[in-house]
C-alpha cells in the first residue's frame, strides 16, 4: 500500500483534510497516511512550527498532501511553507488554473498551467539595509535554476499533452538577470521540437490574460513574476476555495492548496475542500494513479454540475455536505 506523508495543518485544514480524505478513501484507493502535524498547533509542544520529523517523513515516503499551516506573526518563527521549500529543494511551483464546470467567472475555457521557479529571484532573501533611506534587494538568477525549471515545464507540457510553453520575463529592462532566464529558456526549448514555443514580456502577459486568457497554455516564469502571475490566474478561474498548487522537487514533492488557513472560518464547517481536494487529484497523477485522479475529478465535477456549492461559491452547502455529495458522484 502506498504511503503518503498527511500534513492536517491548522485553521481550516483539519476540517478540509477530513473531507479530502473521506474522498479519497470512498473512490476505493488504499493509502497509509502517516499523519504529521505541524504548524501553530506544535510550537508549544516542540518548540518550533515545523518539527524534524515532518521533514523525515516526506524525505521518507517522497509524497506529501499538505493543508495550510498558519505563519506566526511576529514570533520569530520562519514560514513553514518557506522552510519546507528550501529544505527539500522543491524547486518547482505547480498550479494548474482550469474553469471548473458551471463555476461562473468572467471568462470560459481557461487552462492554464503556471510554472513558477521556486528557489531565488528576489525571494533568495539577500537584502541589505544601506542607510536608514535607503534599502536593496539582489534579484538572483542563475543558470542551474533556470535550465532545471524551464525543462521541468517542458516535459510537463509532454507528460500532459500540452501544446505550448511560455516564458515570462522583463527581459527587456533586466538584460543579465531575465535575459539569463531568457537565454536558458531558448537552450531547453531545443530538446523539444514538438512544442510550440512563445516568449512574452511580463506586463503584456498581464494585460492579455485579463483580456484572453484562454490563448495560454503552460508558463514558465522566474519566481517573483510566478508568484503574483499565479495569483491572478487563480482569480480567473474562481479564487482561493478551488486553487490548488504542488511544490515539486527532484526527489519529493508537496501537494497543497493556494490558500492558507482561513482563521475567519475555523471550526464552522464551511471551508471549500475543492482546492485540496484537486491538489490531491494532481498528486494521484503524480503517483501514476490515474484511474482514481480521473474518478474523484469526475465526481467534483458532477458535485458542481448538480449546483452544490460552499458559501465562498454562493452555495450554501457545508464542508461535510459537498464532500458527501462528492462521494454519493463517484459510482456514478
Ligand atoms: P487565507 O487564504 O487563509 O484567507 C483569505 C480569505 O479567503 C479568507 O476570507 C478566507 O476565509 C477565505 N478562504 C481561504 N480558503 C478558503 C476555503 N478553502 N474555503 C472558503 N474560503 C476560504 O489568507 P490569510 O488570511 O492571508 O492567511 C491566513 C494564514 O494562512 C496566515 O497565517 C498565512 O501565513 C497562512 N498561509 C498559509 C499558506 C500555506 O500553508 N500554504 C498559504 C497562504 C497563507
Amino acid at each position: 500500500m502506498k504511503q503518503i506523508t498527511l500534513i492536517n495543518g491548522d485553521g481550516i485544514g483539519p476540517e478540509i483534510c477530513d473531507a479530502v480524505v473521506k474522498i479519497i478513501e470512498a473512490s476505493g484507493l488504499k493509502i497509509n497516511w502517516d499523519i504529521q502535524t505541524a504548524g501553530a498547533d506544535v510550537i508549544e509542544s516542540e518548540g518550533t512550527p515545523l518539527p524534524e520529523r515532518v521533514i523525515n517523513s516526506i524525505k521518507k515516503n517522497k509524497v506529501a498532501l499538505k493543508a495550510p499551516v498558519t505563519t506566526p506573526i511576529g514570533k520569530g518563527f520562519r514560514s513553514v511553507n518557506v522552510q519546507l521549500r528550501k529544505e527539500l529543494d522543491l524547486y518547482a511551483n505547480l498550479r494548474p488554473c482550469k474553469n471548473l464546470p458551471n463555476v461562473n467567472t468572467k471568462f470560459s475555457n481557461v487552462d492554464i498551467v503556471v510554472v513558477r521557479e521556486n528557489t531565488e529571484d528576489l525571494y533568495a532573501g539577500i537584502e541589505r539595509q544601506i542607510d536608514a533611506d535607503t534599502a536593496e534587494s539582489i534579484k538572483l538568477i542563475t543558470r542551474k535554476a533556470s535550465e532545471r525549471i524551464c525543462r521541468f515545464a517542458f516535459d510537463y507540457a509532454v507528460k500532459n499533452n500540452r501544446k505550448e510553453v511560455c516564458v515570462v520575463t522583463k527581459a527587456n529592462i533586466m538584460k543579465l538577470s531575465d535575459g539569463l532566464f531568457l537565454d536558458c529558456f531558448r537552450n531547453i526549448a531545443l530538446s523539444y521540437p514538438d512544442i510550440n514555443k512563445r516568449e512574452i514580456l511580463v506586463d503584456n502577459l498581464c494585460m492579455q490574460l485579463v483580456q484572453n486568457p484562454a490563448q495560454f497554455d503552460v508558463l514558465v516564469l522566474p519566481n517573483l513574476y510566478g508568484d503574483i502571475v499565479s495569483d491572478l490566474c487563480a482569480g480567473l478561474v474562481g479564487g482561493l476555495g478551488i486553487a490548488q498548487g504542488a511544490n515539486i522537487g527532484a526527489d519529493c514533492a508537496v501537494f497543497e492548496p493556494v490558500h492558507g488557513s482561513a482563521p475567519d472560518i475555523k471550526g464552522q464547517n464551511k471551508a471549500n475542500p475543492t482546492a485540496l481536494l484537486l491538489s490531491a487529484v494532481e498528486m494521484l497523477k503524480y503517483i501514476n494513479e490515474n484511474h482514481y485522479a480521473v474518478k474523484i475529478e469526475r465526481a467534483l465535477f458532477k458535485t458542481f454540475e448538480q449546483g452544490i456549492y460552499t458559501c465562498d461559491l454562493g452555495g450554501q452547502a457545508s464542508t461535510t455536505e459537498f464532500a458527501d455529495a462528492v462521494i454519493k458522484n463517484l459510482n456514478q
